[in-house]
């Protein structure tokens, strides 16, 4: 477990492990807990594809994500209607939706880039040491604020926002670099009746306490907005087109069918938490490639120019970023080679038999063409892992290689994923809407 939470660089035992024992096999977790450790094509597309809902999240991950967002899309399961939320959420996620909030990012762009500018200028024009992923923590955090019609001015470094507040180095300071007793902690809260949460919300260790404020300021801010946000709507005003509103549009639609308005207030919390520091980093590291690569990052400051030239003085639409294909290939093996969540845990519902890819043989000399496990089986399904497979990315399937996506060399199709067989944003039903 410390090699999976504490590791030199992310995905170091996940890859090890993968290259020693294969794309399916055994290992315990504390209390002895046995996990089917999975990164095979064909078995991941079993379990989070085509019987998506027979392997539910793990208690533990369900009774962390409970404790952040309360019980939001990113904790719901069958028996809690995923699916309805979901349903319900999707409108506001389509392309169309999503691209109206172009100006709204770039707005948010903009002051960023200014107060980097300032901040060079104020040094005399030499050169200055910036904490990149901090600066693109607050972008986002303010990118998705604006998108829900509310100010977090954090790029403004605005003390006043108690969210904003809450939310600086909330992850870092509260999940990661677990020690041995989180380790155990965390996996032990799998064990514990859903009623201890509130013992654990309330428990005075100051990472409880944290996330406990955050989550009554993110829930206040929420109410408030929703409700805002109806009343208009009863007026028959325009709401706006935010995410917020196209909620609470169709809460507005949903009476009858009685949507409690606290499935609603949570969606912000968990949109906050899911969104943010995700795409933060993931920027933050596409950054730090560029800064690797000089060739690369003047052949994407030639294609931006050359489109900014086609473009004259016409609007910046999300057509254009998709018209860049080495902008796309750059996206694309940033989130193939750096995935922010490295793996995902499921439990199996029901006895059943995982498919596999390729034969694979087990301790005593067996080949296996399918594994059988259990009702309650814990199955660690390692992203990382998946992502770098030489048999699906080629021999260089280590090697940060935007190439790979320019000219689609033999790049193996195995159905899962979001965008190019990529499985950063999971797959399936429960993969990310944002
Ligand atoms: C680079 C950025 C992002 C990455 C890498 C990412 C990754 C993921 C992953 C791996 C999951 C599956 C979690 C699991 O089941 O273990 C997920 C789910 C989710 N993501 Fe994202 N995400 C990103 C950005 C966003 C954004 C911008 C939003 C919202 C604005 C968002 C909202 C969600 C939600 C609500 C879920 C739960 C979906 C469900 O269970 O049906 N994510 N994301």
């Amino acid at each position: 477990m410390p090699a999976l939470f504490r590791p030199e660089e992310v995905g170091d035992a996940d890859f090890s492990w993968t290259r020693k024992y294969g794309t399916v096999f055994r290992m315990m977790r504390s209390f002895g807990r046995d996990n089917l450790f999975v990164s095979d094509p064909k078995a991941l597309r079993y379990i989070l594809n085509t019987r998506g809902y027979r392997f539910s999240r793990s208690q533990s991950m369900r009774f962390g994500a409970q404790l952040v967002t309360g019980k939001s899309l990113v904790w719901a399961e069958v028996g809690d209607q995923h699916a309805r939320q979901r349903k319900i959420m999707e409108p506001a996620f389509s392309h169309a939706s999503v691209a109206a909030f172009l100006p709204v990012f770039q707005e948010k762009c903009h002051i960023a880039i200014d107060k980097w500018r300032d901040i060079i200028s104020q040094n005399g024009g030499n050169p200055v040491v910036l904490n990149v992923h901090s600066w693109l923590a607050r972008l986002t955090l303010d990118a998705m604020g604006a998108a829900m019609d509310y100010e977090l001015g954090s790029l403004e470094g605005n003390s006043e926002n108690q969210l904003a507040k809450e939310y600086e180095n909330l992850f870092s300071d509260s999940q990661y670099n677990r020690g041995d007793g989180r380790i155990i902690f965390f996996d032990l809260i799998g064990y514990l009746p859903e009623w201890t949460i509130h013992l654990i919300r309330n428990s005075p260790d100051a990472s409880s306490k944290r996330l406990k404020k955050y989550f009554t300021t993110a829930n206040h801010v929420a109410r408030t907005l929703i409700l805002s946000k109806m009343s208009l709507l009863a007026a028959g005003k325009d709401a706006g087109k935010d995410i917020m509103s196209l909620l609470g549009r169709f809460r507005s639609y949903c009476f009858g069918c009685r949507l409690a308005i606290n499935l609603v207030l949570i969606v912000f919390s968990a949109l906050l938490v899911a969104g943010h520091e995700t795409t933060a980093s993931t920027m933050a590291w596409l950054l730090y490639e560029l800064s690797r690569n000089q060739d690369l990052q003047d052949k994407l400051r030639r294609e931006i120019a050359e489109s900014q030239r086609r473009r004259g003085s016409e609007e910046l639409t999300t057509q254009v970023f998709e018209s860049m294909p080495l902008l796309q290939a750059i996206l694309k093996e940033t989130l193939r080679y750096h995935p922010i969540q490295p793996r995902t845990t499921r439990t199996a519902t029901q006895d059943d038999i995982i498919p596999l890819s390729v034969p694979h043989k087990t301790a005593d000399g067996k080949f296996l063409n399918e594994v059988a496990v259990k009702k309650g089986q814990q199955i660690l399904i390692s992203f990382a892992a998946y992502n770098r497979l030489t048999s699906i990315w080629g021999d260089d399937a280590h090697v940060w290689n935007p190439d790979r996506f320019l000219n689609d060399n033999g790049t193996t199709k195995t159905g899962l994923g979001v965008i190019s067989n990529i499985l950063t944003f999971n797959s399936g039903e429960r993969s990310c809407i944002g």
